[in-house]
């Protein structure tokens, strides 16, 4: 039983708040990302898991128990680091011994764990070797060894790939993820990526920094599909997505207006200054003239299998995602913008919640 709780967390360093009213149950044996931008407090809140930094208010329970006061070996939490030191000096079955060796187990054990460590990673040709004589993603694989190998109840990984080069950053990716259903335990992974958080977690919780050390930092907590297609607030809605969601300003009246066409009446009770979120995705190019929101294409990307096409229009700069490239959009050209589907958002102006269903 690994389950891990924050009971309305708050972290101060030097009175100003960096965490506050963090309420958050993570379920045994799940795969949770926390995400949200540099500076959020991300690295702090796994920190405070681990025993590395102490609560200024609140409680954290791991299995149902305060860890409050307990020192770090004493919490069975094994934490994965961007930089991960390994010794050089060590062969790569003396490094991921190491925590066991402090821990005075005997050598027999500690082959064994260590066989079961290297067998998990597909290390065991490399156990022989140094560090320098390994590559990135191995070094990476030995630095998780060194946290298997303990047998930990809860896994930490803050940022663990970001030094890592985009293809390794993939590949690596993908044995976090096969280690995962290999090795039953509660593991939480910290990023400041949204595609490498959409990918992986069962879950997504999503930080924002606190505003001058008030609010609260958790903005939204579900399933990855959850929070795209039903983001809360404005925070979630331009977080999550490449490109981001675009954002339209809807003034006073009864209907939500796009271009010349009508989405709809506004959801009732919302009569203020509404936020009209759309995907890049959720819209359709058209010609010219017909009904939508009047534009000119400013730029094309072309991706290989997509174009992103800049659109100016009375509304501001919109980016439609083209999958299909037969259509091949032209630099110049005046089109109309039209929802491809129903999948657009509201949200409250001036709150930044979402509004409506
Ligand atoms: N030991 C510390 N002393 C003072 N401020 C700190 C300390 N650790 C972190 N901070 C501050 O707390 C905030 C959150 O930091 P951190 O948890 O590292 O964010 P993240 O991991 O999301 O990038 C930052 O503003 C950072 O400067
Ligand atoms: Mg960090």
């Amino acid at each position: 039983m690994a389950e891990i709780e924050f009971k309305s967390v708050a972290k101060s360093f030097d009175k100003v708040g960096v965490i506050a009213g963090l309420d958050l149950r993570v379920q045994d044996g799940e795969f949770i990302v926390f995400v949200g931008p540099s500076g959020c407090g991300k690295s702090t809140a796994l920190r405070m898991i681990a025993g590395l930094e102490e609560t200024t208010a609140g409680d954290i329970q791991i299995g149902g128990r305060s860890v409050t006061g307990l020192a770090p070996s004493d919490r069975n939490v094994a934490m994965v680091f961007q930089s991960y030191a390994l010794y050089p000096h060590m062969t790569v079955a003396g490094n991921i011994g190491f925590p066991l060796k402090m821990a005075g187990r005997p050598a027999a054990e500690i082959a064994l764990r260590v066989k079961e460590a290297a067998d998990v990673l597909d290390l065991g040709p490399y156990l022989g070797r140094r560090p320098a004589q390994l590559s990135g993603g191995q070094r990476q694989r030995v630095a998780l060894g060194r946290a298997i190998v303990r047998h930990p109840d809860v896994f930490l990984f803050d940022e663990p790939l970001s030094n890592l080069d985009a293809d390794l950053r993939v590949s690596m990716r993908g044995e976090i993820m096969r280690l995962r259903e290999r090795i039953r335990a509660t593991m939480i992974y910290v990023t400041h990526d949204q595609t490498e958080a959409m990918t992986m977690g069962d879950r997504i919780a999503v930080f924002a920094p606190l505003k001058d050390g008030h609010g609260r930092n958790l903005m939204q907590v579900g399933r990855p599909e959850e929070l795209y297609e039903r983001p809360a607030n404005l925070f979630v809605a331009r977080f999550l997505g490449s490109p981001k969601m675009n954002l339209i300003e809807v003034g006073e009246g009864e209907m939500l207006p796009f271009g010349t066409m009508d989405l709809g009446p506004r959801p009732d009770g919302h009569h203020g200054a509404l936020l009209l979120g759309v995907r890049p995705e959720d819209i359709r190019i058209a010609g010219a003239g017909t009904p939508g929101l009047a534009g000119r294409i400013r730029l094309v990307e072309a991706l290989g299998a997509e174009y992103y096409v800049h659109v100016e229009t009375e509304a501001g700069e919109l980016i439609v995602r083209v999958m299909d490239k037969r259509l091949r959009p032209v630099s110049g050209e005046a089109v109309a913008l039209q929802p491809a589907s129903t999948a657009f958002h509201l949200f409250d102006k001036a709150t930044g919640s979402r509004v409506g269903g």
